[in-house]
């Protein structure tokens, strides 16, 4: 009886467990998203879309840290925008 009992409780864990993980990884819809669609939907939202000529690579480091903040970004959507952005200045 008490064997069932645990064989229970593990099934119940584990399948809290798998929720948490199936809940943590990142959506399929942003990992597939490039820098340049991340910068298409989420840069003009504040302000106009600043063109990547308008800074230097070392500028856009500044930039997006204080963008993605503010962005509400998470780091990798960050990276991706910064990437596209030093790739086209
Ligand atoms: C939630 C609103 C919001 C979003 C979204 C946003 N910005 Fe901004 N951005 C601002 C505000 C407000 C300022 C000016 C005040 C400040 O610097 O905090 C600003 C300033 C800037 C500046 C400085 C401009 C200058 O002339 O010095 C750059 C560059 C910039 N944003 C780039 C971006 C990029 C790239 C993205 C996309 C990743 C982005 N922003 C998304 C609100 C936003």
């Amino acid at each position: 009886m008490k064997k069932i009992k645990n064989n229970i409780l593990w099934l119940f864990a584990t399948a809290i467990l798998s929720v948490v993980f199936v809940q943590c990884a990142t959506p399929q819809s942003i990992t597939a998203k490039t820098g340049v669609q991340l910068w298409g939907e989420n840069c003009n939202r504040c302000h106009n879309t600043p063109t990547p000529t308008a800074f230097t690579d070392a500028n856009w480091d500044v930039a997006l840290n204080h963008m993605e903040i503010k962005a509400n970004l998470t780091k990798m959507e960050a990276e991706k925008i910064l990437e596209f952005l030093k790739s086209a200045n």
